[in-house]
């Protein structure tokens, strides 16, 4: 696997293949890989020719600095990881490499999309967001990019970013990968003690009670009855909306099948975790 940590190393290997004509399958990752970003990486080398992985803890999608610096970096974990599954490429830069000097600041009006959920929860993060992807984007410049849907609202973001700049990119939105519990996989899994997991659990088991219950009970009555399930798990909900799964409008009447998404952030034993369920 080749390991490149400047973007001018990683352009002259990318010249090189796209002369080739190889496809280039990229997904962008923040490090601290567990098996939830693996299923992105497996795909990106079934569907291309190479699959290139950046490693990056992007400083600008961070509102909260204790957060940044408290990110894991598992560099050479993640090394092993990626080179075990036959992943091609891995991007690791420096912060210099991904904002030069004198690097413009992209524009890009979100409008709705960064005022709800967790736009103003993480006032900046999904700014920061388009900034990192957009230089990505524009170095790589791959065939397609692997995003997972476990960020259901990065995606839309990612998407409004795509349209605008990068109308080639093909994004491939990929199905959250869960515990055997029916916990999302992420790294903020590892601050949780066993006893944290086993309620984090009930996450899904609530969002899979919503869907359960689609057009069987008013949509806002069952989500209520979801925020109080899991306050007796000792889940505190920050938010639980629903919306309209390709706007993203929120919404409190059942969407037809297949539009409906429910998006719920929630504290447990002082972790933020997010998940959502579309139906
Ligand atoms: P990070 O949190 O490292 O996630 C990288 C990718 O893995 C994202 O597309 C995310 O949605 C996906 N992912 C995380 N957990 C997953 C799971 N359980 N199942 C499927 N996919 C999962 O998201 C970011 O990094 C950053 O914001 C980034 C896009 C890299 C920009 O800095």
């Amino acid at each position: 696997m080749f390991i490149f940590k400047t973007h001018t190393e990683l352009s002259e290997w990318l010249r090189l293949q796209k002369s080739e004509n190889h496809s280039i399958g990229f997904v962008p990752t923040m490090g601290a890989l567990h098996s939830g970003h693996i299923a992105l990486v497996k795909k990106a080398i079934e569907q291309n020719d190479l699959a290139l992985v950046s490693i990056f803890v992007n400083p600008k999608q961070f509102n909260n600095a204790i957060d940044f610096e408290k990110y894991p970096i598992t560099t050479n974990e993640d090394i092993a990881f990626l080179e075990s599954v036959g992943c091609h490429a891995v991007y690791i830069p420096a912060v210099d490499d991904i904002y030069p000097e004198g690097l413009a600041h992209v524009d890009l009006d979100l409008g709705m999309l960064n005022e709800v959920l967790e736009g103003p929860k993480r006032p900046g993060h999904f700014d920061g967001v388009v900034q990192v992807v957009h230089r990505f984007f524009s170095i790589i410049q791959p065939d397609k990019v692997y995003l997972g849907l476990k960020d259901f609202q990065q995606c839309k973001v990612i998407e409004a970013l795509t349209n605008t700049y990068f109308p080639n990119i093909h994004l491939e939105f990929c199905a959250t990968e869960r515990e055997l519990t029916g916990l999302a996989k992420s790294s903020r899994n590892m601050r949780l003690s066993e006893a944290g997991k086993a309620s984090a659990s009930h996450i899904y088991q609530a969002l899979q009670h919503i869907a359960h219950q689609y057009k069987k009970e008013d949509l806002s009555s069952a989500k209520r009855a979801a925020i109080l399930y899991l306050s007796k798990h000792q889940i505190e909900v920050e938010y639980l909306e629903s919306a309209n799964a390709d706007t993203l409008t929120l919404t409190s009447q059942w969407q037809e099948p297949t539009h409906n998404v429910v998006l719920l952030a929630a504290y447990l034993e002082n972790v933020r975790l997010i998940d959502n369920i579309q139906f």
